[in-house]
């Protein structure tokens, strides 16, 4: 099981550049199942939940072909429209292929994809939307059978902002008999640029980035290039290890403009942060003020960020109120931190943390993705060296972590 291992005391600075988005690369790399022509993406990380997926699609008859960060799906010899709990158990994200499947083959057999560490995360919505659109849809031995000669545009309204439920009822109304109009959309980037990759293949969609969305289906799509936009999250994390170890970085192939609600939170740390056209650049003070924060649908603050601005107020001064809004049990970084020296009480979804002076390293265990995102961050502001075990919950969303970390001087390196 590799384990990392962090020197702490280094300010980061230096320059590196942010790779593709995991959450976007995800539902995208799906939507090539609904045309029986060629789609080739670019900028593409090259990160293990993509290996899963490609793995996923590729045992359903989808040629893959791969080449550094592009990679080419052809979906005409498309097969066997199922996803086995196997692959499925671990990458969630596999229900991203229940709505293309429904919509270009007219049945799909996809294992639920369970819980993960962070909650239930049942796919109700996504159910719910496509029997609205026709399907007959059962859960028999934790698999969902669907089956409809072709699925009928339908007026949807998603019970909470789901992203990947919006994202799967977008697939599924682009071939559909007539329009589809989604309410209580999610509003994330990622489904607006799921949207222009479904426009370049031919789909008709209107009002991605609103709660707003209007498909109107068409009979086939076509093949497209598209290139995957920059990954925030990735872009917010690094921006979360500078501002902590007081450092000055610049992040290239990224954006500001999806990031407002972090940018704002850093720059009421004390940070200084200056947007360019393609890039970000964050100096930070001596130490951080504390800031409160409490996630939400975008344009909130994302709660994929919540557990690294833990981290940053555990060494900030004065106390932070954390709430999380999104998911039941999103605090088990909490635990981590404290046997770094963190002071912090954990009440229902809510987390009160106190800033000390410094961090001692310790070792500690990763749970999930952005957990153990926030304890490489407090690994770097830790006194001493910090060992963090199961590392391949870091491997599914940040590519080439150590490399990056290092790049801006980090003193990091993996333990086989
Ligand atoms: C996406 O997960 C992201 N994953 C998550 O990122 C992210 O944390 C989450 O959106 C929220 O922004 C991908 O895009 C691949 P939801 P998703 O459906 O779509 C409840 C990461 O770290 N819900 O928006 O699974 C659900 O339980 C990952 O990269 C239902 O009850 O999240 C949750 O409480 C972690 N029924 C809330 O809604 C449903 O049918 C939001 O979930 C669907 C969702």
């Amino acid at each position: 099981m590799d384990k990392l291992l962090i020197e702490g005391g280094s300010r980061l600075s230096g320059e590196v550049a942010v790779s593709g988005a995991k959450n976007a690369a995800l539902p995208i790399l799906c939507a090539a199942l609904l045309t029986a022509e060629p789609v080739t993406f670019t900028n593409v990380p090259q990160l293990k939940d993509i290996g899963t997926l490609l793995a996923l699609l590729a045992q359903m008859g989808v040629k893959v072909a791969r080449e550094g960060d592009s990679v080419t799906l052809d979906a005409s010899g498309l097969d066997n429209p199922v996803a086995p709990y196997e692959m499925v158990k671990t990458m969630r994200a596999s229900i991203l292929v229940l709505g293309p499947l429904v919509a270009r083959c007219g049945e799909a057999k996809v294992s639920l994809p369970g819980g993960c560490a962070i909650g239930a995360r049942p796919v109700d919505q996504h159910i719910k939307g496509l029997q609205a659109m026709g399907a007959d849809v059962r859960v028999e031995h934790g698999y969902v059978h669907a089956n409809v000669p072709r699925l009928k545009g339908a007026r949807l309204f998603t019970d909470m902002v789901t992203v990947t439920g919006t994202e799967n009822l977008m697939m599924a109304a682009a071939l559909a008999d007539g329009e589809t109009v989604i309410e209580n959309a999610a509003r994330e980037p990622e489904i607006v640029d799921l949207a222009n990759c479904l426009v370049a293949m031919g789909a008709r969609v209107s009002g991605a980035g609103s709660d707003v969305i209007r498909i109107r289906g068409v009979d086939r799509l076509h093949g497209a290039t598209h290139r995957i936009m920059p990954d925030r999250i990735e872009t917010g994390t690094y921006l979360c290890a500078a501002a902590a170890t007081g450092g000055s970085v610049r992040l290239t192939g990224t954006s500001s403009s999806y990031l407002d609600a972090v940018i704002d939170k850093l720059m009421d740390a004390g940070c200084e942060v200056v947007s360019e056209r393609d890039a970000i650049r964050l100096s930070a003070p001596e130490r951080l003020n504390a800031v409160s924060l409490r996630t939400a649908p975008y344009p909130a603050f994302p709660t994929d960020m919540q557990a690294q601005f833990m981290a940053i107020n555990c060494v900030a001064q004065g106390v932070a109120m954390i709430r999380e809004t999104i998911f039941e049990n999103r605090f088990m970084h909490a635990v981590e931190l404290q046997r770094l020296g963190a002071d912090i009480r954990i009440d229902g979804n809510t987390a009160v943390v106190q800033g000390v002076e410094r961090l001692q390293g310790a070792t500690v265990m990763a749970t999930d993705l952005r957990a153990s995102a926030s304890l490489v961050v407090a690994g770097l502001v830790a006194e001493g060296e910090t060992v963090i075990e199961r590392i391949y919950h870091l491997d599914r969303g940040y590519e080439r972590l150590e490399a990056k970390l290092a790049a801006l001087g980090a003193r990091v390196r993996r333990l086989g």
